[in-house]
């Protein structure tokens, strides 16, 4: 092992300890994390002083990434990031100002407050989230995981036999809507809902894990409100406190998430008068495809 295991619990997120990711993005470090996340589901390497294309070079090593699509940008067709595989988890505008009160992406980020899954809303998902926080507020602006392997193990029996094979369409209209953010229709037609399995084996640990987010819209062949329902008491059970690790970030912090057996959401903190600067890298995700399954 290039780095020394810290658990946070005997189960669920650990600190990667002793390894330098500007000189030591290997194969084989990529690897020795994969392992960790298998156990863990949540790591964090510490004190990483890396920038944007070291970022990138690192998440490159667990497979192909995702591109933003720079959903919700200003009226000038700037961006912040310089390079399509980051994704911008600020509050800031293009010139590195707090966005407006009015800024749209205010409205689309506060989605990140709701309990998700990245990207469950995409054919397959996403893999593993990276996450490099470069600049942190004062107080507040924590980070929430769930552990959907041990929340799944802890369902009543009765529950795993009534959810096994069950499908839900994820939706990110439907998320952003509960927060108020409106689509255009240009945006819609590159966000198609898709269809996934509410619970998942995971293709390196074999682990059983619910399948959950806030874009999660209905459950497929249920009434709607009773899907909904379902999906609502799922999702409180899944967050309990004996579920979830909260992450307070530090300045060079390079936190990695498993999306396909956790859930998160950002906490809130004083968004208009201090600034947050993160930028995520996400990994193409691979959950098997609900309509190649049924076939
Ligand atoms: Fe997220």
């Amino acid at each position: 092992m290039p780095f020394t295991i810290k658990p946070v619990t005997p189960t669920f997120a650990c600190e990667l300890i002793g390894a330098d990711l500007r000189v030591e993005s290997t194969p084989q470090m990529a690897e020795a994390t994969m392992q960790a996340m298998d156990a863990y589901g949540v790591s964090v390497f510490r004190d990483q002083q890396i920038g944007d294309e070291q970022q990138i070079a690192f998440s490159r090593l667990f497979g192909p990434l995702e591109s933003s699509p720079h959903f919700g940008r200003g009226s000038q067709e700037v961006v912040r990031m310089k390079y399509p595989e980051l994704f911008d988890v600020s509050n800031l505008d293009e010139n590195n100002q707090i966005l407006e009160d009015s800024d749209r992406r205010r409205a689309y980020r506060n989605a990140n407050l709701m309990w998700h899954t990245d990207s469950s809303f995409q054919p397959g998902g996403a893999g593993y989230s990276i996450l490099s926080a470069r600049v942190i507020p004062g107080a507040g602006a924590d980070t929430e995981f769930a552990d959907m392997r041990a929340a799944y193990d802890a369902l009543p029996s009765d529950m795993k036999r009534r959810i096994e094979g069950l499908v839900v369409e994820h939706s990110a209209f439907y998320s952003r809507k509960l927060v108020g953010f409106e689509f255009t229709e240009e945006e819609l037609q590159r966000r198609r809902p898709t269809k996934q399995f509410l619970v998942q084996t995971h293709p390196r640990s074999g682990r059983k894990s619910l399948f959950l987010a806030s874009h999660a819209s209905h459950v497929v062949g249920m009434p709607v409100e009773e899907g909904r329902a379902l999906l609502k008491e799922l999702t409180e059970f899944a967050t309990q406190p004996q579920f979830v690790y909260q992450h307070k970030w530090r300045v060079g912090d390079l936190l990695l998430w498993d999306n396909r057996c956790t859930m998160h959401r950002a906490t809130p903190f004083d968004d208009f008068s201090e600034r947050r600067d993160l930028r995520r890298t996400t990994v193409v995700g691979d959950l098997p495809l609900v309509e190649m399954a049924e076939a």
